[in-house]
């Protein structure tokens, strides 16, 4: 649900996510609230209560928009998402955790913020990119949809398994271990030897203790 659902077609309109919608992994409908809107200019925000700064998403769009989407009754199979700076903070756990869902409907909020009333009718699960505000919950929703997207069976190639992403279970958390390519040699700098020795053992030891070793410089807070 966005009030500008360019912004989202664009997106999903390109590389691994297009593929993924060709392929019929996913689906990624936009409904647009302000199609919804009673006001015979078709507004769908207006000045706070109490004033101060900025306009306020109004009832009566969101909800009648979140009523018209045909959802999913089985209460594990559904969630329903608000992308706002007050919500939990997200991370990779939870992105493993939503792919299990068969339909996830994003609210993306835009100018100061939703009326309460839709947080209290509406109940949505909010959720945080992060401690910084954006000025719209477009980017998250695409966050989301794209980390999200990567953990459903088959949505990447065989080559692109996410088992081994950073902060994945393959990797029990930590950073992911440095990659290296063709050729041996650039500028003097040189691809480890383990890797070049086909020793599968090796390589996965040494992988390892690189992701250990990227992990307690960068992220100690991981290890704990
Ligand atoms: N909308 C505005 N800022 C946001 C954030 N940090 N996370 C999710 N949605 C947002």
């Amino acid at each position: 649900m966005t009030l500008f659902p360019e912004i989202i077609e664009a997106y999903c309109s390109q590389s691994i996510t297009k593929r993924g919608i060709e392929n019929g992994i996913i689906t990624v409908n936009t409904y647009n609230p302000r199609d919804f809107s009673k006001d015979k200019h078709k507004k769908v925000d207006d000045t706070p209560y109490g004033g101060g700064e900025g306009m306020v998403l109004a009832c009566q769009p969101i909800f009648d928009c979140y009523n018209s989407i045909e959802k999913i009754d089985k209460k594990e199979d559904f969630e329903f998402i608000m992308l706002s700076p007050q919500g939990e903070k997200y991370n990779q756990e939870i992105a493993c955790k939503l792919a299990q869902k068969k339909q996830i409907v994003f609210l993306c909020g835009h100018y100061e913020g939703f009326d309460e009333r839709i947080r209290i009718g509406l109940k949505p699960r909010e959720i945080s990119i992060g401690d910084y505000v954006l000025t719209g919950g477009e980017l998250a929703c695409l966050v989301l949809i794209d980390s999200i997207s990567r953990n459903i069976k088959n949505y990447l190639g065989h080559d692109e398994s996410a088992h081994n992403d950073s902060f994945s279970e393959g990797l029990k958390g930590l950073l992911e271990y440095p990659h290296y390519t063709k050729p041996r040699e650039y500028m003097n700098m040189l691809v480890p030897e383990v890797l070049l020795s086909g020793n599968h053992k090796e390589i996965e030891e040494f992988r390892k203790q690189e992701s250990l070793k990227r992990t307690k410089a960068r992220r100690p807070d991981l290890l704990n």
